[in-house]
């Protein structure tokens, strides 16, 4: 029954976005890429998420060439990257010729796994990236946002992932990204997947250790028979980052879910990256999150998010009204059909119902984006709206049911022109993603590096 569990190891992208702002840079990749390219992962994150802007905006390193560099110290290893479906790597739907060339783009400059994911895990949101990925011939991992709700049973999930089995997803992933899912509903959401997709479809389980479960889940997921679980080398573990790589190979050590990894391989990788981290604490003044926070669970709200929103209300002058805050929260998740918590449906809710709180009256003022949420333009919600919040926050406008970048015209061709017109001609479609996804961004990139 029980077998070699496989591990995805995230210390090069969600390691250090978890716990260092996404600020590693390449050079404090490449020494050490040879050795981890002998340990013998099922793939190694390193592109995608946070990385693409923080690369742009704070490092001064062309995302795609950092890309090609990992490539060429990655003989064995599979490069993964995380993307946010229709949203790429940016913060609004693209149109699909878009999305086209950015699949292609990420193959072409190395990428061979496409973690694709939507914050709504609406599948019409995702379909158009696993198509484009795999025509460019990469491994498509479809993963679905795990939160807690009335409506996110497992029998709703299962739903999803049968979709995304339809539309062609060669792996799935459960991404708890706030850790909030508990040892006994990763056994059984896990055993119900692998008792419906049996072993033609690999289950990855994607966690954070920011509750303090993270560790004890993935075992109860080895248990019901998860094929790969990602976790961090120990340096870039813990706190709001994966459980640590080399924890987890000693769990399993000895059991039916022995990885076979040699742990005397991590001796140098951990000095390595121990050092980075604090390099880039010093460089960057930042202080790496320590804390676990199992009240993340109780009001089900990314790590992030509690500190956030904490601050905000302290610079308002408003810092008591913190719970009120907290107690609003999931009433207005509730009322918005339970969306789950993360970019950028975190920051809508949040901001509502500090909104909220603050006027004193509920929905007095209603930002643009929760208009849109409510509109349909993110997607379909988990759940309906009632009538009476719809009429509260659009009136009689008819939210539309379509696919929300079905009403998107082709944009290549017009970022391609906006270039032009600022001087950039004979651009590659590289320059011009990069353009797309963060414009302003892109062209002080542009002035500083090439001219
Ligand atoms: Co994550």
């Amino acid at each position: 029954m029980g077998k070699r569990v496989r591990l995805m190891e995230t210390v090069l992208r969600d390691g250090h976005q978890s716990l260092l702002a996404t600020r590693m840079r390449i050079g404090q990749m490449v020494p050490v890429l040879g050795q981890l390219d002998e340990i013998g992962y099922e793939a190694l994150e390193c592109w995608g998420g946070a990385t693409y802007d923080s690369c742009l905006r704070f490092l001064n390193e062309d995302p795609w060439e950092r890309l090609r560099t990992l490539k060429a110290g990655l003989k064995n290893t599979p490069l993964q990257m995380l993307l946010r479906g229709q949203n790429l790597l940016g913060y609004k739907h693209y149109a699909d010729d878009v999305v086209e060339a950015f699949c292609k783009a990420a193959v072409r400059n190395g990428i061979d796994r496409i973690r694709i994911f939507d914050a709504l895990n609406d599948p019409r949101n995702m379909e158009k990236a696993i198509q484009y990925s795999k025509a460019a011939g990469a491994h498509v991992q479809s993963a679905m946002v795990y939160t807690i709700s009335p409506v996110h049973t497992t029998e709703n999930f299962l739903k999803v992932a049968e979709t995304l089995v339809e539309m062609g997803t060669d792996s799935l992933c459960i991404k708890d990204m706030s850790g909030l899912m508990a040892p006994a509903d990763a056994y059984d959401m896990v055993s119900t997947f692998k008792k419906r997709f049996g072993d033609n479809l690999d289950i990855d389980l994607h966690s954070h250790f920011t509750t303090g479960l993270a560790s004890a889940t993935y075992w109860e997921a080895a248990k019901a028979g998860v094929d790969i679980i990602d976790t961090a080398i120990s340096p870039f573990a813990h706190a709001t980052s994966q459980p640590a790589t080399e924890t987890m190979i000693e769990m399993f050590k000895g059991t039916e879910f022995d990885t076979g990894m040699d742990l005397d391989k991590f001796i140098p990788l951990v000095d390595h990256f121990r050092k980075v981290k604090q390099e880039i604490a010093e460089e960057f003044n930042l202080k790496p999150a320590s804390d676990v926070i199992p009240a993340v669970r109780r009001y089900q709200i990314p790590g992030g998010m509690l500190s956030n929103t904490q601050n905000q209300l302290n610079e308002m002058g408003m810092g008591d009204r913190f719970f009120d805050v907290m107690d609003e929260m999931p009433r207005v998740r509730e009322d918005l059909g339970f969306p789950p918590l993360v970019t950028p449906t975190s920051q809508i809710v949040g901001t509502m119902a500090m909104m909220n709180v603050m006027m004193g009256e509920r929905y007095k003022m209603v930002p643009n984006e929760v208009k849109d949420l409510v509109r349909g333009k993110y997607g379909s919600l988990p759940a309906q709206v009632s009538d009476e919040i719809r009429q509260t926050i659009i009136g009689d406008e008819q939210p539309i049911t379509c696919r929300p970048a079905d009403l998107i015209a082709p944009e290549m061709e017009g970022y391609r022109q906006d270039l032009a017109t600022k001087g950039y001609n004979n651009i590659t479609d590289d320059d011009v993603l990069t353009y797309a996804m963060f414009p302003e961004v892109a062209i002080n990139f542009f002035e500083a590096n090439r001219r």
